[in-house]
């Protein structure tokens, strides 16, 4: 990711939520009550059932009913009355148009507490016909959790071609007991994404690729960033990705902490470096490489991963040479090397991790 990112194709089914929704929500039907027609622009409508709705006691559900619609950028803030609800049946289109994003997200929720997004429908970005036409203000990632306290998010769908530009399925950066479950992302950049701040996240029943996987980081390129603690990724599937499971820091950081990180049950099916702690990554010569990073990694575990790797590297374990990785657990490896020249290798370097359980690549071949 970069800070120029795009509008991508978002397709999202039936979504999240932070409370139980109450039992009889007061409707705002953006189509009925609002004078949305289906094929035409629905941002007056919708901005003004939302307005309507977060100004109601007792809770309150705003309804986008089947159909097609056209909808311009919006914010749907907070605070609100009481628990408000979106359900979306049918399908919302962006602007193809970048002139129109005066900010940097297409749909957003600021500031709203006890926030309900259901619904079968769908987000479509149309990411096609902005990708290649940057500059001004872009939409960030298909979905940025920010600065959010327990978020549960369900049954998502997000879509993107491979070789579409920075396209992230979700980002989160500086948020507290998030969920992802039972969700499908392919896309052309991260998966998923961890910044600095994030704290009791779990990611479960997620299915990528394409894409570039489930990363934690990059951390330690900007000043007063946040710990990251408290991460678990559990009964994954990755395929086609370019990487698998990922925690990334940059050299010459400022110093910062990663801990508490646990990834267990990943199937992998060829995907380049399947597991990989990566304290140099410095890309494009960003950074100055030979200052080691100064992020501190610490109780990591990636337990029962088994599948295929399309790089003979399957295992690299690159820790930082001023602060060596504490506490990290290999435990019941099977990547198999899908290329002809040789086995599957394990590099491991300024880390003694304990090794347990089955081990192929044999752990920390490389030194
Ligand atoms: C989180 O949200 C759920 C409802 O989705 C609620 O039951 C629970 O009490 C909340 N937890 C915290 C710590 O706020
Ligand atoms: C959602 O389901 C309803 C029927 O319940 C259907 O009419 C509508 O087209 C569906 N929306 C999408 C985007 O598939
Ligand atoms: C393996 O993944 C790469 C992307 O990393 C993709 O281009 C290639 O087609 C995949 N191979 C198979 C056999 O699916």
């Amino acid at each position: 990711m970069g800070l120029k990112l795009n509008i991508a194709t978002l397709l999202v089914l039936l979504i999240f939520t932070t409370s139980a929704a109450n039992a009889q929500p007061t409707v705002f039907n953006v189509v009925k009550k609002y004078g949305g027609k289906v094929n035409e622009d629905i941002t007056l409508p919708l901005t003004n059932a939302w307005k309507d709705a977060c100004a109601t006691q007792g809770g309150s559900k705003v309804v986008v009913p089947a159909g097609t619609y056209r909808l311009g950028p919006v914010q749907l803030n907070g605070p609100c009355k009481s628990p408000i609800e979106l359900k979306v049946r049918g399908t919302l289109q962006a602007p193809g148009d970048l002139s129109f994003f005066k900010w940097g997200s297409w749909v957003s929720f600021l500031r709203v507490d006890q926030l309900t997004l259901s619904g079968n429908g769908t987000f479509d970005g149309q990411g096609k016909s902005v990708w290649g036409k940057y500059g001004g203000a872009l939409p960030i990632f298909h979905l940025h959790v920010f600065a959010c306290k327990n978020v549960t998010l369900l049954h998502l769908n997000i879509r993107a071609p491979g070789d579409s530009p920075n396209t992230d399925g979700i980002h989160m950066g500086r948020s507290t007991r998030i969920r992802i479950i039972d969700s499908k992302i392919g896309t052309g950049d991260d998966c998923i994404s961890l910044g600095d701040g994030n704290q009791d996240i779990l990611i479960q029943k997620v299915t990528c690729g394409p894409g570039h996987g489930i990363s934690i980081g990059s951390l330690g390129r900007y000043e007063n960033e946040e710990p990251v603690v408290g991460v678990k990724v559990l009964d994954c599937k990755l395929r086609n990705t370019m990487n698998g499971v990922r925690i990334k820091t940059w050299p010459a950081s400022l110093s910062g902490i990663a801990s508490d990180m646990h990834f267990e049950n990943i199937y992998m099916k060829n995907v380049s470096n399947p597991i990989i702690i990566d304290q140099v990554y410095c890309p494009w010569n960003q950074c100055k490489a030979q200052i080691p990073s100064k992020i501190k990694i610490s109780k990591v575990s990636f337990k029962n991963i088994r599948g295929t790797s399309q790089t003979k590297e399957a295992v690299k374990l690159l820790c930082s040479k001023a602060i060596p990785c504490e506490n990290v657990e290999i435990s019941d490896i099977d990547l198999a090397y899908q290329g002809s020249d040789g086995p599957a290798t394990s590099q491991c370097t300024n880390v003694n991790p304990t090794i347990l359980g089955r081990q192929n690549p044999p752990a920390c071949t490389l030194k």
